[in-house]
């Protein structure tokens, strides 16, 4: 399997048998990968919007509400307990935050994710109640990118919104974390501790490379779902005068976005 391949073919250079090592040599690509997706070179380049964003929050809402479930789910796990953190990484409450300042008080009607986001929850908490052990995939794959690239997309997102303050930008401020770098080191150490058989190592390995494929596709879900919406916002507005659609481009926009969440088989779902 790919996953053991690069892993193994690293062992014989630089990367020891550590978890931490295996799981960065193993996912080295698949990094490279979510950095190239559309939605991450936006990010990059600096031109993410003000829609991007708000979408990206929505998924990200509600893969951290499966992945913490979890989490707390199985906090006394042997596998989950050394990597268990909830008072310096879960996220949830403050993408409450994020999404409450976006939307309004009435958030939780306009959550709307994309199937490749469902599909990620549902894996998160098909794992959380059949092998918690791979959850360290998911959580390393989430909090310690939040944790890295994550802290200068939390800059960029300020300054391509043009945002005066930190609201709305909760998710990526941890305050009970004072230096990423020490934090994830601990983190590392702590993974490293979680006692597991090569054959659970590996599937540990392999699940880590499909967190980074879930994260990819659901990107590229958001990228085709405000694609589509866009477009057929702008083609609604060719047709007035007799337009029946309302002009404010808020609402052509939502009526694209609906119409791409048919076109894409989207979730839309009040929480
Ligand atoms: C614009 C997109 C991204 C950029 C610029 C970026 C950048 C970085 C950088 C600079 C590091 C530190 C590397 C190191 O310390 O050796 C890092 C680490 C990491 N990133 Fe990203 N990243 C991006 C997207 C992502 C995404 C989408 C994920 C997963 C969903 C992710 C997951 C990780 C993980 C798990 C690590 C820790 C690696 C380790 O030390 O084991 N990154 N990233």
């Amino acid at each position: 399997m790919d996953t053991m391949k690069s892993a193994r073919k690293n062992e014989t250079g630089e990367v020891g048998s550590d978890l931490s090592e295996q799981i960065k040599a193993a996912t080295k690509d698949n990094h490279v990968r979510a950095e190239n997706t559309q939605l991450m070179l936006s990010y990059q380049k600096g031109e993410i919007t003000l829609v991007q964003y708000k979408v990206l929050l929505c998924s990200l809402y509600e893969i951290y509400r499966a992945l913490e479930d979890e989490l707390d789910r199985n906090a006394s796990h042997p596998a989950v307990a050394p990597i268990y953190f909830p008072q310096e990484l879960a996220r949830v409450e403050s993408l409450e935050r994020d999404l409450e300042h976006f939307f309004g008080s009435e958030w939780r009607k306009r959550v709307i994710v994309p199937a490749a986001t469902l599909r990620y929850g549902h894996r998160l908490r098909q794992i959380g109640r059949e092998n918690p052990e791979l959850l360290v995939a998911h959580a390393y794959t989430r909090y310690l990118g939040d944790l890295s690239g994550g802290q200068v997309l939390g800059k960029i997102t300020q300054k391509s919104l043009g945002l005066s303050s930190k609201e709305g930008l909760s998710f990526f401020h941890f305050p009970g974390v004072s230096s990423p770098n020490r934090f994830k080191q601990l983190y590392r150490s702590r993974m490293n501790s979680i006692e597991l058989t090569e054959k659970e190592k590996a599937a540990v390995l392999e699940e880590a490379v499909q967190a980074f494929e879930l994260n990819i596709q659901v990107f590229d879900d958001l990228q085709k779902m405000l694609s589509v919406a866009t477009e057929t916002a702008d083609q609604h507005k060719d047709r007035s005068p007799a337009a029946v659609l309302p002009s404010s481009p808020i609402v052509q926009f939502t009526v694209g976005l609906c119409v791409a969440l048919a076109t894409i088989g989207v979730g839309m779902y009040a929480l």
